[in-house]
């Protein structure tokens, strides 16, 4: 009895001290020493904290982290869809990749457009039409070649356990498998309710263990080929012959010559931090740093943490960089004459801002936008951000576009294809005022890649990672990312508060601002209102996962926003 109670002691005491992952509990961060791990799924990120305490660095965890969300996150996670990943290693060294889906080589400017010139039964978000070439596993093949320092084949190993031996569903799916039931008898959705249903027929309740076998077999041709496990060879074939048989566009050749690209990130500076975030194609990165300029000729700490006068700033810093971000931006391999460094410029910023006034709303201009549809914004994607035991952060955020993407699972293969497609502008000339975007630089091109909203992003102190930082929700992506590093430094709160605090949305068009549904109060609303803004209350914004390292006391604190049902911060 006496040795049972030991034996108990030491695993109990094994447990704690070798892998003590903190959970954390509303605005109190994770601390840890070592290395942390925050994703929107426990399984991932307990995978990402895994692989760097055996010795593996942070693109290793991330690599590791993002193919287990592809198994255990199937609303985000993923291996047919795309992102970008931005780097600052504790050396000073920054990189970032690009592996957003590219538009098929058959992809024409009006594929989406009927006879009447407006968009076919939705067509853009949901078709096969809808779907990018893939970008995942090229990206985190490329980044581990570069970067990583653990087997490749070791990374793959944790996402084919789950899907081979399975893992419980959680409530949180059971939205979908309702639908998938309801479309089940669908040709297009069989593979999907193969995937996902019992025996493709009956809906997992959550705590059920769910397995995906043609997934593993999927994984396990990556971890055997590298990236060749997808863009060529079955894998290749599988969603080629898919794509043939559904009337979808991408081919054998849009697979095998699809690239990431390794790009410099934009640097931005704000009172006195470096912001490392992504290029284009992403709009983050230009954005923020847009608004970062604006907001730092204003006492914004003065004004108030979410006090209407910090409120209006804001909402003013965001209504001209979204403007900015549909007139100009785009795939740059498309757009040569890109004004990103006019945009990301200090001078502009304070031209800007001398259209700011301090108790007044401006109007954003749709005089010459007719009234259309209105454009649902996707709350899904998913963010990944990890430091490892050197400091070395990354900031990773990928996509489906909606949520579970196209909802199309390729037969055979086990996986999601995404529909982000719907990223660009899909009537060219037609934007209107309630948030449909027309313009030049992002229409529809063979090989091109859709404008998109993620912001992965670090901020840095004196040649160091500070802040690692992203979220998913669509056009509210940046906003989010905004008001976590401004909570950051001019309210300096802690990363779990910054995460968690309410926040708002502005895009320019519509004209008005989103307020989450709880937390401002009604007084703050009401003298808000009258410098002007509308403003209407709707649901959560975003899944912030945030890392903030302590360099001079040497801890690390994360925190996986409860705004996300699974998401946990794991640290050792
Ligand atoms: N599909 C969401 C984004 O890329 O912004």
């Amino acid at each position: 009895m006496k040795q049972k109670f030991k034996s108990l002691l030491c695993l109990f005491l094994a447990v704690i001290f070798y892998f003590p992952s903190f959970s954390q509990s509303g605005r109190t961060p994770v601390k840890a020493e070592n290395g942390m791990v925050v994703t929107s799924h426990y399984l991932a990120s307990e995978v990402g904290r895994d692989i760097l305490a055996k010795g593996g660095n942070a693109i290793d965890a991330s690599v590791a982290t993002a193919f287990t969300l592809a198994v255990t996150l199937p609303s985000a996670g993923n291996l047919g869809g795309g992102g970008f990943l931005v780097y600052y290693g504790s050396d000073g060294h920054k990189t970032s990749f690009n592996f957003r889906e590219k538009a098929p080589l058959a992809a024409t400017i009006n594929m989406f457009l009927g006879e009447d010139g407006k968009i076919k039964d939705n067509s853009n978000h949901e078709s096969l039409l809808s779907v990018g070439v893939p970008g995942t596993v090229a990206g985190l093949y490329k980044a581990h070649q570069k970067m990583g320092s653990l087997p490749w084949d070791e990374l793959l190993q944790p996402a084919i356990d789950f899907a081979e031996n399975g893992f419980e569903s959680t409530y949180n799916m059971n939205w979908f498998l309702k639908w998938v039931k309801d479309h089940k008898d669908d040709e297009l959705y069989a593979a999907t309710a193969e995937a996902f249903l019992k025996n493709g027929k009956e809906i997992y309740n959550s705590g059920e263990t769910w397995k995906q076998p043609d997934l593993a077999k999927t994984l396990k041709r990556i971890q055997k080929n590298g990236a060749d496990g997808f863009y060529k060879g079955k894998t290749a074939k599988l969603i080629a012959d898919f794509m043939e048989e559904h009337g979808g566009l991408i081919t054998e050749e849009d697979l095998s010559k699809y690239e990431t690209e390794e790009l410099e990130p934009l640097e931005g500076r704000y009172r006195r931090h470096e912001i490392i975030a992504m290029p284009p194609p992403s709009s983050g990165g230009v954005a923020l740093i847009e608004m970062l300029n604006i907001l730092e000729g204003f006492d914004i700490e003065e004004a108030g943490h979410n006090s209407a006068a910090s409120l209006h700033l804001l909402t003013e810093a965001m209504r001209r960089a979204y403007a900015d971000r549909a007139l100009y931006l785009g795939d740059p391999n498309f757009n040569i004459e890109m004004p990103v460094e006019k945009l990301t410029s200090k001078e502009y910023a304070a031209e800007l801002r001398e259209g700011i006034e301090l108790k007044k709303s401006s109007v954003s201009d749709s005089a010459n936008f007719n009234n259309a549809h209105a454009q649902y914004e996707s709350p899904q994607t998913t963010h990944i951000s990890i430091v490892d035991k050197d400091g070395n952060a990354v900031s990773m955020t990928y996509t489906l576009e909606r949520s579970y993407g196209s909802k199309i699972v390729v037969e055979g293969a086990g996986f999601l294809l995404n529909n982000e497609m719907g990223d660009f502008n899909p009537i060219p000339g037609y934007t209107d005022s309630r948030g449909l975007i027309g313009t030049n630089p992002n229409l529809i091109a063979p090989e091109k890649r859709m404008l998109s909203s993620m912001t992965p992003t670090i901020v840095a102190k004196d040649g160091k990672p500070l802040l690692v930082i992203g979220s998913p929700g669509g056009r509210t992506i940046i906003n989010t990312v905004l008001q976590v590093i401004v909570n950051t430094i001019d309210h300096k709160m802690n990363v779990a508060k910054a995460v968690e605090s309410p926040r708002i949305h502005h895009q320019w068009l519509p004209d008005r601002t989103r307020f989450e549904d709880w937390g401002i109060s009604p007084d703050t609303r009401r003298i808000y209102k009258e410098m002007g803004h509308e403003v209407y209350e709707g649901g959560k914004q975003g899944q912030a996962m945030g890392i903030y390292i302590d360099w001079e006391n040497n801890f690390i604190y994360g925190a996986a926003d409860s705004r996300s049902y699974d998401g946990k911060a794991v640290g050792f």
